[in-house]
């Protein structure tokens, strides 16, 4: 890859509480380069929102950020709110699950889409609105010039989240943070959402990281695949090699549990994800782990090359021939 746009080394997010720190994310190394759609993937609490929210500088006050996040080689861990506030929308936006939260009401989408450039480009309002109108058609909506004129009310849910994107890629940031875009949309709506990415990603050349729990989404759209598991990257790989040879037991336990045309039932993974205010020795997933042995809470597993991809398992190498002797 050339230098990544987004780049993370050992990125840390805890929360000081009454009842002790949570330390949601332990560690992170990540990297997408330009044009590139990266899937962040693990269940509810592995610290996927908190990662980018953190490096977006949108969490409380109090929380400590460490370690390296960098935008085009720029880091952004240590900057004050004001120094942020150019960053977000011009160089890194994010869009959400839930897009009638993000907009406003009681006005028109142009007007909002205008407001987006304007807060960060100099532009007459007349170009703006002409910009505004081409934004709602690259991101798929019909007669755009009339439905910019409309109430977000007006719109259904699938086409909310469009025009959350046409907001997000208004200035033309280098990274686009999706954090379960399509979570809240029927299945035929989320492929279309999930193509006007993979659109953006080609034509914008914008890199893109979608956070998402669900493994099957992730699998149709995106290059490379990062699982985090209690606030750490357990394995990672191209979809291809994810699919047919992971090795680490959590992320087999997510592909079983996908729903699938045919499967006769779903395999959930056993137990559920630790508490972060004391996470548990070692590697986080072994009391989770069938294939556990002691050897897995002596220390907290790197990440380290196998097959085509990385594993944070260090029984990497005897699960494989186990896997092969089923
Ligand atoms: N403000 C906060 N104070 C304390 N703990 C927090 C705070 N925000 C998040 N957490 C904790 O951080 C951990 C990671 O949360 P995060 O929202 O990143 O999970 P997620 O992987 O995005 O899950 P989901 O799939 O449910 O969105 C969780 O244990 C959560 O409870
Ligand atoms: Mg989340």
């Amino acid at each position: 890859m050339s230098d990544p746009v987004l780049s993370l080394r050992d990125f840390r997010v805890s929360f000081p509480t009454l009842n002790g720190t949570v330390q949601a994310v332990r560690g992170v190394d990540l990297d997408v380069g330009q044009g590139e759609m990266v899937g962040v993937v693990g269940e509810s609490g592995s610290g996927k929102s908190v990662t980018f929210l953190g490096l977006m500088g949108l969490l409380p006050k109090t929380t400590i950020i460490e370690g390296s996040a960098k935008i085009g080689g720029d880091e952004l861990v240590g900057r004050s709110s004001k120094e942020m506030r150019p960053v977000r929308g011009q160089r890194i936006a994010m869009i959400f699950q839930d897009p009638l939260s993000a907009l406003n009401p009681v006005h028109k989408i142009g007007r909002q889409i205008v407001e987006m450039i304007r807060a960060h480009q100099d532009m007459s309002k007349g170009d703006a609105n002409k910009r505004a109108v081409e934004l709602l058609d690259i991101v798929g909506i019909p007669q755009p010039d009339q439905r910019a004129m409309q109430y977000p009310h007006e719109f259904s849910g699938g086409m909310r989240q469009r025009v959350m994107i046409a907001m997000a890629i208004a200035n033309e940031p280098d990274v686009l943070i999706a954090d379960e875009p399509t979570t809240a949309l029927d299945v035929t709506v989320q492929a279309q959402i999930l193509e006007v990415m993979q659109r953006i990603q080609h034509e914008l050349n914008t890199a893109i990281v979608l956070i998402t729990h669900d493994l099957g989404v992730v699998a149709r759209v995106v290059d490379r695949v990062q699982v985090m598991y209690a606030g750490r990257a357990v394995e990672r790989g191209t979809v291809d090699g994810l699919f047919k040879h992971s090795i680490h037991p959590y992320t087999r336990g997510l592909m079983e549990s996908i729903p699938a045309l045919g499967r006769e039932r779903l395999v959930p993974i056993p137990g559920s994800p630790p508490n972060m205010l004391q996470p548990p020795p070692g590697c986080a997933f072994a009391p989770r782990c069938a294939h556990a042995r002691p050897i897995c809470t002596a220390e907290i597993p790197e990440l380290r090359p196998f097959g085509a991809g990385e594993t944070a398992c260090v029984r990497a190498d005897e699960l494989a021939e186990e896997y092969t002797n089923v």
